[in-house]
């Protein structure tokens, strides 16, 4: 696995290791925590410098490793606004030595973290994957390209592969998983709380019900279960070629319902402030998660609450230093 001390590598390690899996983990853990996963083999390696391709071809030999998840990559759309080369070099420059490696070591299955941001403005009550991928940063384009060349991988040596497309993360499995990157909605609205300040609703303009912006929030540990379906379908289907699933709970939320079910949590009176759009935010991002369903047989289980609930409880415990 790649990226597996990151947020939602680590919350896949665990299920993996409960389940009996073996697991390692590539990582240069410059946004993760190896806390988070104890006991758990970790080899120290940018992927993308190019020396990295003879490291992975000999721990995949070493640990006979018969399929890797990729989460490994650079996910802030602002700097990747800022830095578009670097984005292309870390995500598409990491991914294609991790395939030149499973090449050379002939392992033929692999999950890849991509991301709703492929859509671009897309928008809709249920977004499908053969809706138009157009992304509107360089961070979704990295995602779209990492897509294309997996797709290309498998078509040009025996490789099945599967794009996860997730929408809004969010949550905690366990306390010790939490988001700690303040660049998503609820740890956006957490620090305002944290800083007395009032959380921002950007726009309550929209043809949407409230006004505001309506988003599809997926549990993280209903995300890592999908991770595990996947790669037990990758196991038993064989001959998958390459498939892109949305991992989404098929149900918006709108944005001022969260600001409302966080500060509830957070036994918070402070008002959020309304302010004016922001540049290239669709009205509605929902997914429609039918795909994964029907081939996989997987579906969320937790709603708002419980993410909001969990996500608040690893919070606290940051805050208060116990993690
Ligand atoms: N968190 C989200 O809301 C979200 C949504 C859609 C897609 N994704 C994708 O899911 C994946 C995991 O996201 P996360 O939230 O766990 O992020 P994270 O930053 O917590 O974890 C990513 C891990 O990968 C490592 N990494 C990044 N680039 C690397 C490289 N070149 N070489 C070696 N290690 C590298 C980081 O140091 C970190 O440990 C990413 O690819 C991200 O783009 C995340």
């Amino acid at each position: 696995m790649t990226g597996g001390t990151g947020y939602i590598g680590s919350h896949v390690v665990k299920l993996l290791k409960d389940r009996g899996d073996q697991v390692v983990i590539v990582d240069d853990v410059l946004t993760g925590d190896r806390e988070r996963v104890p006991g758990t083999l970790i080899e120290e390696l940018d992927l993308h410098s190019p020396t990295s391709v003879d490291r992975i071809v000999s721990l995949l030999q070493e640990h006979e490793i018969d399929s890797v998840i990729h989460f490994a990559g650079r996910k802030q759309v602002l700097e990747s606004v800022h830095r578009p080369a670097w984005y292309y070099q870390q995500n598409i420059g990491g991914l294609a030595n991790l395939l030149l490696a499973m090449e050379v070591a002939q392992v033929a299955k692999l999950v890849f973290s991509s991301s709703a941001a492929v859509y671009g403005s897309t928008e809709g009550a249920a977004i499908a994957e053969d809706a138009p991928a157009v992304p509107i940063n360089p961070y979704g384009e990295t995602k779209l390209v990492g897509e294309q060349l997996i797709a290309r991988a498998c078509a040009a040596f025996e490789l099945d592969a599967v794009s996860l497309r997730y929408f809004n993360v969010a949550g905690a499995g366990s306390p010790e998983l939490g988001d700690r990157a303040v660049l998503n909605l609820v740890p956006m609205v957490f620090e305002k709380i944290d800083q007395g300040e009032a959380p921002v609703i950007f726009g309550d303009d929209y043809s949407t019900p409230d006004g505001s912006c309506i988003r599809d929030y997926i549990h993280v540990q209903d995300l890592a279960e999908a991770h595990t379906a996947v790669l037990d379908y990758l196991q038993s289907r064989g001959d998958v070629g390459h498939e892109t699933f949305n991992v989404g709970s098929g149900t918006g939320t709108s944005v001022k319902e969260m600001v409302s079910a966080i500060l509830s949590v957070a036994k918070s009176n402070i008002v959020p402030r309304v302010s004016p759009r922001r540049e290239g935010d669709p009205a509605w991002v929902v997914a429609s998660p039918d795909r994964i369903r029907s081939a996989v047989g997987w579906q969320s289980r937790l709603g708002v609450q419980e993410i909001v609930e969990s996500a608040w409880r690893a919070h606290e415990l940051h805050r208060a230093g116990a993690i």
